[in-house]
């Protein structure tokens, strides 16, 4: 496991946000509170085999990355103060652009299962899976659900090879996932995307704004994120192309994020 970087994060933030912003006495008392084992067996695969890009290096500064139990436990309070202007508003941005009525939802990457809630919450008829690598994310997210009185299926797996059946989602969402995958990573999701959406089925990615970020290098070194360079260099709109997703858009939300939406060709090309 690689060690910290000199983050901008890890020099400023993190000290800043641990005396002003979080709470550590009440994370610490929460990740005490909950028996990991027993929870993370409800989702864990004995055989889930960890890409290679997930294990090798740290994520946010966290050492061991999202395969932790402070990984998931300091996810929600950091993130409400990293998406401006507003965590709430960045995802609806998302959720404005579903032109499907969906019946059949999958939310890749789901990490604690925010944007998986307000799914449910905007679609309360469809089904949602929420899917995710990590075990410890799923623990998070399920108690989230729960506390909202959200039945979501939570599922463990590697969002590059879902092994769900071909043509079973009318919508796939992915927030805040690709800017910590390597492009090619993004591209197989995006291959997978396409295998599982049904034809006229809509995908949706959410993330950081990659014009915006190529032209202003120093967002890239705020938090430790070893892919975000290789991600703003990239093009979410091409990478959908070329795995066949038509009538590609993106939409810039307050400079920092975009949204970018495709579909399945109702017939195939
Ligand atoms: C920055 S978090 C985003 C979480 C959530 N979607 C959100 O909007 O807050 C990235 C999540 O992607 C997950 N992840 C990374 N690579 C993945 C993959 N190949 N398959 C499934 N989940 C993955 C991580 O475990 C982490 O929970």
């Amino acid at each position: 496991m690689a060690t910290n970087q000199d983050t901008i994060w890890e020099k400023f933030l993190a000290p800043f946000f641990s005396t002003f912003l979080i709470d550590e006495a009440q994370l610490k008392e929460l990740r005490q509170s909950i028996d990991w084992e027993k929870e993370t067996e409800k989702f864990q695969h004995p055989d889930q085999v960890y890409p290679n890009y997930y294990t090798s290096g740290n994520f946010h500064g966290i050492e061991g990355g999202y395969l932790t139990t402070g990984a998931a436990v300091t996810y929600d309070p950091i993130t409400q103060y990293v998406l401006p202007p507003s965590e709430t508003w960045v995802r609806q941005a998302a959720i404005k652009s579903i032109k499907v009525n969906p019946s059949r939802i999958i939310d890749l990457g789901c990490g604690t299962g925010s944007t998986t809630v307000l799914l449910k919450s905007t679609f309360p008829q469809a089904e949602v899976t929420g899917l995710d690598l990590s075990p410890y994310m799923l623990v998070m997210a399920s108690r989230k659900a729960q506390q909202a009185g959200k039945e979501i299926q939570w599922l463990q797996g590697d969002a590059q090879d879902t092994g769900l059946l071909d043509a079973s989602f009318d919508l796939v969402t992915a927030s805040l996932l690709f800017h910590e995958t390597p492009p090619s990573v993004c591209e197989q999701i995006l291959r997978e995307v396409y295998r599982i959406l049904k034809p006229g089925g809509q995908v949706i990615v959410l993330d950081g704004n990659q014009s915006l970020i190529r032209q202003t290098p120093w967002l890239t070194e705020i938090f430790e994120e070893p892919y975000i360079k290789a991600y703003s260099q990239g093009s979410v709109d091409a990478w959908m192309g070329a795995a066949g997703l038509t009538g590609v858009s993106t939409e810039e939300f307050w400079w920092l994020h975009q949204v970018t939406q495709g579909r399945k060709p109702k017939t195939p090309a």
